[in-house]
C-alpha cells in the first residue's frame, strides 16, 4: 500500500517533468486537487501534465475562465477530457450549477482543481491530493490518495 509519495522539484523543469510522469498514470474518472501557495508551481505541474498526455498547444492559466477544457485522444476510437480549474476568483457556491461545473466531473474526464478550498462545498471529494510548497530555491510535492481509485493509481507511480 502506497502512503504519501514526496519529491523534490529543483527548478521548473523538473516541476513539468514530475507532471509528465503523473500523466501516465491518470485514468478517467479522476479528480485531483492540487494544493498550494501562490507561484507554489500548480499550473506548471498541469502543463506537464498536458504535455505528457500529447497536447501541443497552449496552457493557459484558467484564472478568469475558471476552468480549460482539453480533449484528449486515447486512440482514434477514444478520447477524454482534462478540466483544468483554477478557482482562486470563485466567489459563490450558486456559481457551482449555473455554470455547469458539476457536469465536468464524470467517468470520460480527469479534473484538477487548483484552490479547491474556495468551493468545498460543492466540489466532489479528490482521489488524489498534490501538494507543492517552496523549498529552498525549488518545490517540495506531495501525492497522496484520497479514495481507493486514488491508491490504485498511485500505487503505479
Ligand atoms: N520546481 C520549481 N523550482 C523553481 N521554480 C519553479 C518550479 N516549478 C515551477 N516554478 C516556477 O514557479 C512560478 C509559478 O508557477 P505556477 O505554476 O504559475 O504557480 P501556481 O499555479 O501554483 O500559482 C513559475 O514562474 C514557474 O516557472
Ligand atoms: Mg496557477
Amino acid at each position: 500500500m502506497v502512503n504519501d509519495i514526496t519529491l523534490e522539484l529543483d527548478d521548473e523543469a523538473a516541476t513539468l517533468a514530475c507532471g509528465e510522469r503523473f500523466a501516465s498514470i491518470l485514468v478517467a474518472g479522476l479528480t485531483i486537487y492540487l494544493h498550494g501557495d501562490l507561484g507554489a508551481g500548480k499550473t506548471t505541474l498541469v502543463r506537464g501534465v498536458l504535455h505528457g498526455l500529447g497536447h501541443v498547444g497552449k496552457v493557459k492559466s484558467p484564472t478568469y475562465t475558471l476552468v480549460e477544457p482539453y480533449s484528449i485522444e486515447c486512440n482514434v476510437k477514444s478520447s477524454y477530457n482534462i478540466y483544468h480549474f483554477d478557482l482562486y476568483r470563485f466567489m459563490s457556491e450558486d456559481e457551482w450549477d449555473a455554470a455547469g461545473f458539476r457536469d465536468y466531473f464524470n467517468a470520460q474526464s480527469v479534473c484538477m482543481i487548483e484552490w479547491p478550498e474556495k468551493a468545498a462545498h460543492v466540489l466532489p471529494e479528490p482521489d488524489i491530493h498534490v501538494r507543492l510548497a517552496l523549498q529552498n530555491t525549488g518545490r517540495k510535492i506531495q501525492f497522496s490518495a484520497g479514495s481507493a481509485l486514488g491508491m490504485q493509481c498511485l500505487e503505479v507511480f
